[in-house]
């Protein structure tokens, strides 16, 4: 028999599961696009770390589309002297830049 705390749990437990498959995904396609040689989630590599990112633009509704055409062109200068490589030439289409951006976004 099920009771409606089992019931409640079980479906916790779904959604945790899949928020948490959701994040893991977007994870690997950072490292199957060469991001995490550059950055780490929670501390600076040769990038800063995408926590620190999302903190950053936090709110700013045109970050989405203005740091996946960063993703792609590549640049410096907003965190330091050193440069971003153009992802575009890396492989890296404009799909997969939203998918990454998006996914550091939502790392608060
Ligand atoms: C060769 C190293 C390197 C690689 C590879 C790299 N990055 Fe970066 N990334 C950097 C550096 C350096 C900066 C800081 C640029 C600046 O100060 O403007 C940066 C900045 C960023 C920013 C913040 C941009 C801004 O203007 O605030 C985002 C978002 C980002 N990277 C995402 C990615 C994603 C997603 C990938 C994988 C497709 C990636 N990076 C691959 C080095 C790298």
């Amino acid at each position: 028999m099920f009771s409606t705390t089992k019931l409640f749990i079980a479906f916790f437990m779904l959604i945790f599961c899949s928020v948490f498959s959701v994040a893991h995904a977007d994870q690997a396609l950072a490292n199957a696009k060469g991001c995490m040689a550059c950055h780490q989630i929670d501390a600076k590599k040769i990038g800063p770390p995408f926590r620190t990112v999302a903190k950053q633009y936090q709110g700013q509704k045109d970050a989405l589309e203005k740091l996946s055409n960063k993703v792609l062109d590549g640049g410096s200068g907003v965190w330091g002297q050193v440069a971003m490589p153009a992802n575009r030439t890396l492989g890296v289409t404009k799909a997969d830049a939203t998918k990454l951006v998006a996914w550091v976004l939502s790392l608060k």
